[in-house]
């Protein structure tokens, strides 16, 4: 079989997630990176002596007999580097969220089906060992017909990771109820087998923007620090932050159930914790990383008492985000490869996009309720069709 050749858009952050695509064996060579930090490219280089960097990562694209590129770079950079891509003939692993706005996921929609150049999104949480265990058991009707699903949010790093840097401008990421939530709203939709009609949303602003600020000639830097606690304490901050530190939607799905998601980015600790309620049961995630549980009721008692305990090991190979990155790249690599089916979906990644653009907006604008726009007939049907022209 002919090597396939990837690029990497976006050496440094998160980029790091493609370095585990080359698999010389497997006849995949990572060969070409960019990235605008120069030290990312040095740290890329050193680990793939003959591959290529840049600068910019039109000239990633350039590269005729690259075959995939992975687009890792930040949200607001999404819609013009994943266009580019499937213009220049190339699969994309885009990362989430797709776009920061619904036009800009709908316009990567239309040109992955005019090109016919594949497209993946890396809804990584769709190979979570915990939300494939949960699906497993709502998928075999142990809990019923599913009418409710609620998921907390606790990100006790909210204020390492996204109070710093592009993370805390809306014009950046929109809004963090758009760039976590992404996850959970997509997480919701698979495991509740529809999408929301419409969603409501409340939020603010009221503990990160009481911390010390940068200057704005120091670069914003994300600072992973356990000792940061408690939130007041915190310093480094972004000049700017127009982004909520609290987030909370409920969403109407069009099978009529409802799912409500809560996001808090100063509580100590950390978990999404989802809970699936249907006409036969109840289920629940005790924890979402490494050693899990499953809880599930289904007779009438105590939440001490579930009647059956699922206990979840970390997966034996390791690979970050509790298992999950090592699969869904080698999902995308089989994909591109085989036309092999995908956790994952386009549509998917859209509809959670629109839930977060529109939550966003009904949070700022009222709290009134939006109805998310719907997408052609045509474009659907491509992309359940495993995006082959029928
Ligand atoms: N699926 C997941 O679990 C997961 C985890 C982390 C981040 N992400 C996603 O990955 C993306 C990047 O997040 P991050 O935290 O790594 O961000 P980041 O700010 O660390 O940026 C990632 C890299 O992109 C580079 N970059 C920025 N602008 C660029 C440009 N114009 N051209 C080339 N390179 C550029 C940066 O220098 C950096 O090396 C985001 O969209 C985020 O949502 C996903």
């Amino acid at each position: 079989m002919k090597t396939l050749k990837i690029g990497a858009i976006a050496t440094g952050g998160r980029g790091l997630n493609a370095w585990q695509a080359h698999q010389p064996e497997n006849g995949i060579e990572m060969v070409a990176g960019a990235d605008i930090s120069e030290e990312a490219n040095k740290k890329f280089k050193e680990q793939f002596p003959n591959a290529e960097t840049f600068s910019d990562y039109r000239d990633v694209l350039k590269i005729d007999d690259i075959g995939a590129v992975f687009i890792s770079t930040p949200d607001y950079c999404h819609e013009e580097m994943a266009i580019a891509a499937l213009e220049a003939g190339k699969a994309v692993y885009l990362e989430k969220p797709m776009a920061i706005t619904i036009e800009g996921c709908d316009r990567i929609l239309k040109t992955a089906m005019e090109t016919g150049s594949k497209l993946f999104i890396g809804h990584n949480m769709r190979h979570f060992p915990v939300v494939l265990k949960m699906k497993e058991i709502i998928d075999s009707g142990m809990i019923g017909e599913v009418t409710c699903g609620w998921c907390r949010h606790f990100v006790g790093y909210g204020g390492d990771a996204y109070f710093r840097d592009w993370h805390s401008e809306q014009r950046y990421s929109n809004g963090l109820l758009l760039q976590k939530g992404a996850h959970d709203i997509d997480v919701m939709h698979w495991l509740m087998g529809s999408y929301t009609k419409f969603v409501v949303g409340m939020g603010m602003l009221s503990v990160y923007n009481r911390c010390g600020r940068r200057s704005e000639d120091t670069p914003g830097c994300a600072v992973w620090d356990e000792s940061q606690y408690p939130p007041l304490t915190q310093t480094g901050f972004s000049p700017i932050i127009d982004v909520e530190d609290h987030n909370m939607i409920m969403m109407q799905l069009e099978n009529g159930a409802q799912a409500t998601y809560m996001q808090c980015h100063y509580t100590p600790d950390s978990e999404r914790n989802y809970t699936f309620i249907g006409t036969e049961g109840r289920v629940e995630n005790i924890a979402d990383y490494g050693h899990c549980e499953v809880h599930v009721w289904t007779r009438r008692g105590s939440r001490q008492n579930p009647d059956v305990i699922y206990k979840l090991k970390p997966p034996a190979k390791n690979s970050s985000h509790g298992g999950a990155d090592a699969p869904i790249v080698q999902n995308f690599l089989d994909f591109v490869r085989f036309g092999a089916k995908t956790n994952t979906s386009p549509i998917a990644a859209r509809n959670s996009v629109a839930t977060g653009v529109l939550g966003h907006y009904s949070m700022r604008n009222g709290c009134n309720r939006q109805d998310i726009p719907q997408l052609s007939k045509e474009i659907i049907e491509y992309f359940d069709n495993n995006q082959v022209k029928k």
